[in-house]
């Protein structure tokens, strides 16, 4: 599906346009730096004054934009009150509460997005995997739908299950089935005869509750992503994303990003995507609507259904109770309440450098630099100045992420399209705060679905746009590579 006149307006900010001035200052400070003897000015700062200093536990993602006014803190407080809220099956004696699935993945937010870090794929049998899920979908041309529906949708859903697979439901209802992981490794060779052994995973689903899945469908596992700096990543200026696409590769650097294009329920109107793993949602308001229908079952003014993603076929689930209430808009989640949660999943600080001075993180950088890593993890951007959001509003930040699609090879391919993406392309990922991952998660897993175990592994699955970069870690002394992990540690 294409649209034909895209225009990249945001109506999701409240901008302050960019004086001539500005902008020639902008470009001075996000400039790609030459100097690997010393940190750059503001580099302690990955997300400007809304930076959290001193933070070195495992709460270390759950603090507020350092540089929110004081009496926006209620708000934040109360936000983070519903993202941990356990829901409940309609109907109950607190309507403020029910209306979970009928089908769901998880009864909280915070059941995946764990103490606002990444989730983890199953550990081992027994271990439930809530944190992350399958998305479903066929390819377009077996779709039954109409063109017209399925400009709406990212993707065409499977006939029975939908778009994603809810391994959870309220008695009385089975679940969707079961994901089901198998790993076969994958030995890699390094520049210095030493061997890194890489798990390659399948993924099938079991326990089928409404027969078999179409014969060509597609899976797309996902885990749940960090939730710090959002606010920030959405106040990047449509345009300066766009100023690092080059979809066909003009200047032959092999390296192409591309914007996805996506249909906004928020606004009714197409976007540059932003969230989710292949950039699939313009806001963040629109990613937790979709959150709370798909992922918990629950209404809200942008997806009003009280039985959540059941399909027309799965007719027990549409029948079952549904927690909509007239004190709530006739809704399972209320405006008020999505709009709480949507300004705590804003204000999450990404906590400060640490050790950026130390000459190992210094060469590092530097590495990072030559290998060509910055071709996609863009070091920094400064957000767009905005009129009512204080906390995001015209700071420089460095997220290490250029918000646009690569395609990063067969290896990691889910080959599930979505909006424009194409079934190898994933948004680079942000790297802020990824050193914080072992004290705040308690595990190192990486990539879109975890298979990496710690950050050599995730860098040696990179191929596609990535191969020449990969291949220049895998050809490293065992010192460099060292220092390029010691410096992907203090971010
Ligand atoms: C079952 C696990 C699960 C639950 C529950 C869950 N999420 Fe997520 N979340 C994910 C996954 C997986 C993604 C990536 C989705 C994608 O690629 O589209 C995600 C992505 C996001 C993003 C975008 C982050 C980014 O870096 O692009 C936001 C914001 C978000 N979730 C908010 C929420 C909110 C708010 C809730 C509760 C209403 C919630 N999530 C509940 C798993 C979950
Ligand atoms: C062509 C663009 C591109 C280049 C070049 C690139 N990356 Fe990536 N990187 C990505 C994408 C896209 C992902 C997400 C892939 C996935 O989840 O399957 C990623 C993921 C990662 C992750 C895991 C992040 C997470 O949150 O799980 C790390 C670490 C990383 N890259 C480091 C590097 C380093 C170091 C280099 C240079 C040697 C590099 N990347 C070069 C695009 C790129």
């Amino acid at each position: 599906m294409t649209f034909a006149s895209a225009t990249w307006a945001e109506p999701h900010l409240n901008v302050v346009p960019r004086t001539a001035a500005e902008a020639a200052r902008i470009a001075a400070a996000t400039a790609p730096t030459t100097d690997f003897t010393k940190p750059e000015q503001f580099e302690t700062h990955p997300s400007g004054a809304a930076t959290k200093f001193d933070i070195r536990t495992r709460d270390a993602f759950s603090f507020a934009s350092a540089n929110m006014p004081f009496e926006r803190e209620m708000d934040f407080k109360v936000g983070n009150g519903f993202f941990k809220k356990l829901w409940v099956t309609a109907p109950s004696s607190t309507v403020s509460s029910d209306g979970l699935g009928p089908l769901y993945n998880a009864r909280a937010c915070q059941r995946c997005h764990i103490k606002d870090g990444r989730g983890h794929p199953p550990e081992g049998a027994g271990d439930e995997g809530v944190s992350m899920f399958l998305r479903l979908s066929i390819p377009a041309e077996q779709s039954d739908l109409t063109e017209e529906t399925l400009a709406y949708l990212g993707a065409a859903p499977e006939p029975t299950y939908g778009l994603q697979l809810q391994d959870k439901s309220i008695p009385g209802i089975a679940p969707e089935g079961q994901m089901q992981i198998t790993y076969s490794e994958v030995p890699v060779t390094l520049g210095d005869g030493s061997v890194v052994t890489l798990r390659a995973p399948e993924y099938d689903v079991v326990d089928l509750q409404s027969g078999a899945l179409h014969p060509d469908v597609q899976l797309s596992p996902r885990i749940a992503p960090q939730m710090i700096g959002l606010g920030l990543l959405e106040a990047i200026p449509a345009a300066d994303i766009l100023a690092h696409a080059d979809p066909d590769d003009a200047d032959g650097d092999g390296i192409s990003g591309r914007p996805n294009m996506v249909w906004n329920h928020e606004f009714d109107r197409e976007m540059l995507g932003r969230f989710g793993l292949k950039a699939g949602s313009a806001t963040i308001r629109e990613q937790s609507a979709m959150a709370f229908h798909a992922d918990i079952g629950l209404s809200t003014s942008m997806f009003p259904e009280g039985y959540g993603e059941c399909t027309a076929s799965q007719t027990a689930c549409r029948a079952a109770p549904d927690g909509n209430t007239p004190e709530q808009q006739n809704l399972e989640v209320s405006d008020q309440v999505l709009n709480l949660v949507t300004f705590y999943s804003r204000n999450l600080a990404v906590p400060a450098r640490r050790n950026l001075d130390d000459p190992e993180v210094l060469r590092g950088k530097e590495l990072f630099y030559d290998a060509g890593c910055t071709s996609c993890h863009t070091p920094k951007f400064v957000t767009d100045r905005l009129n009512d959001q204080a906390e995001q509003s015209f700071q420089l930040i460095w997220p290490y992420t250029d918000m646009l699609l690569h395609d990063m090879g067969p290896g990691l391919a889910d080959n599930r399209p979505e909006w424009q993406a194409n079934g190898q392309e994933w948004r680079t990922p942000p790297l802020w705060g990824i050193g914080m991952t072992q004290t705040v998660s308690g595990h190192t897993y990486f990539l879109h679905d975890g298979r990496a175990r710690n950050l050599l592994e995730a860098i040696l699955w990179h191929g596609g746009e990535a191969e020449a970069a990969r291949e220049t870690v895998r050809l490293m002394t065992a010192a460099d590579r060292g220092a390029l992990i010691k410096f992907l540690e203090s971010l």
